[in-house]
């Protein structure tokens, strides 16, 4: 529990999960910042373990009990990424992957939040025009432990001679009633905007979710609600995105749409999230994925899980001021034109100076003083 202890000083429980590629890599650095800026306001108790593929290799399973359970009693956990090639081979339900969902489903992690933001400095890193991002700031609320990543039957069997892949696309009206009123509140604290993304015309499961959003909306008359088609959505997100404040939709629309949205802003290393249970306890990550290919080679933006630690003390840890001084400092570096190689401009200019994880995050904690 987050407790008091006095002279306003709380103290947390922080479970620290690296896992795999940068996700490891760019841990302890996140780890300074976020003791950086809890220095004499809370009193972190900082455990780590082990998830994903490196899991795996020590514990021979992606997510042990023991770690589901430390994850479970933290108020917070904090994860790097999860997979490689290493661990591509192995079926489905040994994948370093399923360590991931198991602990999204172990914790109830329902409501992930994605939120798209573009810092200003970045405007030339996006692949769209700078025009159409900038001032981007828009919010993707995925629905996180259910629909067709959870739904049984799934797998692939053989009948006859013919291989046959199954999974299951399902919701039941209760998830979608909780992630719906996550997403209403969020939108009223926002422009008061909230965008359903379904595949209504098709998936009859999709049809239950509109309705479901709609009967809800009823409870939130202040919010102008619209619905868009999946495959709309995500052309509307590349041809005019600042057209969307909160979008709500389900697990794999919101998996895909979260990395389009992502890119608008300049490059996935630079977007956080956070997945919350019902008490607002939950994991934050970075967006982004492990990227085997640069890890190791100090070259990864840690950007993305910083501003995760951020949405962790806004969110989890009641520490908005904190989180406040996180974002400030980023948006400071990146004016100062440091720049990981992910987020460099295309074209050349001598402001700008490409810099490694390790010198972006002593900048940022240069920032925090
Ligand atoms: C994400 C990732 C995960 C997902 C993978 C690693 C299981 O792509 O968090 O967006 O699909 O949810
Ligand atoms: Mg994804």
């Amino acid at each position: 529990m987050v407790v008091q202890t006095g002279y306003g000083v709380k103290s947390a429980q922080i479970l620290v999960l690296p896992g795999d590629g940068i996700g490891a890599e760019i841990m302890p650095h996140a780890v300074r910042v976020m003791r950086k800026v809890t220095e004499g306001v809370i009193d972190l108790h900082v455990d780590e373990a082990d998830a994903g593929g490196i899991s795996i290799d020590k514990h021979g399973v992606p997510l042990t009990p023991e770690t589901l359970r430390a994850a479970q009693e933290a108020d917070a956990v904090l994860l790097g990424a999860v997979g490689g090639p290493k661990w591509d081979d192995l079926p489905v339900e040994q994948k370093p992957e399923k360590g991931l969902l198991g602990l999204r489903s172990g914790l109830d992690a329902y409501a992930n939040l994605r939120p798209a933001i573009l810092f200003e400095p970045l405007a030339a890193a996006s692949t769209l025009q700078p025009q159409f991002v900038s001032n981007l700031d828009m919010l993707i609320v995925r629905e996180l432990t259910g629909g067709i990543y959870f739904g049984e039957p799934r797998g692939v069997h053989v009948e006859g001679n013919v291989r046959r892949g199954v999974n299951t696309y399902v919701y039941d009206e209760t998830e979608i009633q909780r992630i719906s009123r996550t997403a209403f509140e969020l939108a009223r604290k926002r422009s008061h905007k909230l965008c359903s993304v379904d595949k209504a015309n098709v998936l009859e499961v999709t049809q239950l979710w509109r309705d479901v959003v709609n009967e809800v909306h009823a409870d939130y008359q202040d919010v102008e609600l619209t619905h868009l088609l999946v495959d709309n959505a995500a052309m509307q997100l590349v041809r005019e995105p600042k057209q969307f404040d909160v979008i709500v939709t389900g697990n794999m629309f919101g998996d895909i749409l979260s990395d389009v949205a992502a890119m608008l802003t300049g490059s996935l290393g630079m977007l956080p999230s956070a997945s919350l249970n019902s008490d607002n306890r939950g994991i934050y990550e970075p967006v982004h994925g492990t990227a085997p290919d640069i890890a190791g080679k100090n070259l990864a933006n840690p950007l993305a899980t910083i501003l995760s630690v951020a949405m962790m003390l806004r969110y989890g840890l009641d520490a908005g001021e904190q989180a406040d001084r996180i974002e400030q400092a980023v948006d400071k570096v990146l004016a100062s034109g440091y720049r990981t190689g992910d987020i460099m401009p295309s074209t050349p200019d001598d402001s700008i100076q490409q810099v490694g994880t390790d010198a972006m995050t002593d900048a940022v904690l240069q920032e925090l003083g």
